[in-house]
């Protein structure tokens, strides 16, 4: 009998509260209706459905983490020997170390390591570990940088503090109203705003991510640098979600970004659990003297992956193949869109692909249409892509030949000004329902 995803989910939204325990991986966000919301299997870049239907994902690529391609048989194997050795015991796993040494081979800047295993999580020890340091509390960011109190507390003086680096008006519920000014945001490249907040506040760090959608501008990287050595501020810089695309480690290299701590997760582990925040030992060491420690930390499965992500990016050429095929990927939409006459905008990264409709108030209609058309062409396809090592050349045809066709459908009905969509608009919208 086929699965019904859709009634699976309905009763999921029962008993979990959302469904899963990931905003972006909720179908609401792509195609409410239609949308496959569960996996069977996965491999490279593709994943079956519970009816065994098989799509090629160019959309988040596991939200990031697949950098490696799903299902990675060498990730697997180097992590299944370690698990029937068996992965907690009262005794510590040497992968532990061994990680430490192999990262700090990677990132030069830095002594000392400290692991946990989601993103956010880390981060949240970075901001402890800066705030013990300096024996201040005040942190300044831009971006995005998990769901713990230190960063929703931004928007507990101004509800809309957080538009710009998370979701629009969302209230911090449940962050303790004594955080209020703890956390103080600021726009990318805004280095007159930043200074202006240094000068009015005792900061204790402030803490960046060198890409989303585009880098920082080289200009600010040199005047924050700057900054953080003239005040004594530590520099947090987040690289979970840019880390491990583009180099081994992080792009703060790229971009001449001088960390005191980078923070790394997602593609360190390939889908397996594990983050990473790595800094000089002058600053780690006070991690001893506040409390941080968690008993999953020091399971054997995390440390397995990332060592075995890091041997197997030391074998393969993956950051010059996903660079190339994201070039082939944003070069051809720009094409496409152009042929079909559609409006589009595209970012400047090549790992992480992103385009934008320029229709202003049908913007997300159309991104579901094409979420929607595609899909129906056995692509789940939304206007992110996360490039990953599997996504071959002849992935990549097939994936612009189903483009074209849609762009086409699209500017067609654009044409007629027909209201083809047949499922609801998707929402990025926090809700309750
Ligand atoms: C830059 C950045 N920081 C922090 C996080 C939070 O990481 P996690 O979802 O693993 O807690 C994310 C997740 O998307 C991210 O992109």
């Amino acid at each position: 009998m086929l699965k019904n995803s859709k009634i699976i989910w309905n009763k999921a939204r029962k008993i979990i509260p959302g469904g899963n325990g990931l905003l972006s991986k909720r179908p609401e966000r792509f195609l409410p209706n239609g949308w496959p919301i569960y996996f069977s299997k996965s491999k490279g870049v593709f994943i079956w459905d519970l009816n065994n239907k098989k799509y090629t994902d160019m959309s988040i690529m596991g939200i990031g983490t697949s950098v490696l391609g799903y299902n990675n048989s060498y990730i697997n194997n180097y992590v299944k020997k370690n698990i029937d050795l068996g992965i907690n015991t009262t005794l510590n796993c040497i992968e532990e170390f061994k990680l430490a040494k192999e990262l700090l081979r990677i990132d030069k800047f830095a002594d000392q390591v400290k692991f946990a295993r989601g993103g956010g999580e880390a981060m949240s020890l970075a901001v402890r570990i800066a705030r013990s340091k300096t024996k201040k509390s005040k942190v300044l960011f831009c971006g995005y940088h998990g769901w713990h109190d230190w960063y929703l507390a931004a928007n507990l003086k101004n509800i809309n503090h957080l538009n710009n680096h998370l979701l629009k008006k969302l209230k911090p519920l449940g962050v303790p109203k004594e955080l209020k000014n703890s956390a103080i945001p600021f726009n990318p490249n805004d280095i007159n705003k930043l200074i202006k907040l240094t000068r009015k506040n005792d900061v204790a760090a402030i803490v960046v991510e060198p890409s989303r959608f585009s880098y920082l501008d080289e200009k600010f990287v040199k005047k924050l640098n700057q900054l953080c050595i003239n005040k004594k501020i530590i520099l947090i810089i987040d690289e979970i979600t840019s880390g491990w695309r583009e180099c081994l480690g992080g792009v703060y290299k790229k971009i001449g970004l001088k960390p005191s701590i980078v923070v790394y997760g997602k593609a360190l582990g390939n889908g397996y659990a594990i983050s990473a925040l790595i800094g000089k030992k002058k600053i780690m060491d006070i991690a001893q003297d506040t409390f941080i420690s968690s008993t999953a930390w020091t399971e054997r499965v995390g440390f397995s992956a990332a060592l075995a992500v890091i041997k197997y990016h030391k074998k393969h050429k993956v950051f010059d193949h996903n660079i190339k095929m994201g070039k082939i990927i944003r070069n051809g939409i720009i094409k496409i869109a152009k042929k079909n006459n559609i409006k589009i905008s595209v970012n400047e990264i090549d790992t992480i692909v992103s385009f934008n409709f320029l229709y202003d108030k049908k913007n997300e209609y159309l991104n579901t249409l094409f979420t929607e058309l595609m899909l129906k062409k056995n692509f789940l396809a939304s206007n992110l892509i996360y490039v990953s090592y599997f996504h071959t050349e002849s992935v990549i045809k097939k994936y612009l030949i189903n483009v074209d066709k849609v762009f086409f459908e699209i500017s067609e009905s654009l044409k007629n000004d027909k209201k083809i969509l047949r499922s609801k608009i998707r929402s990025y919208n926090y809700k309750r329902n």
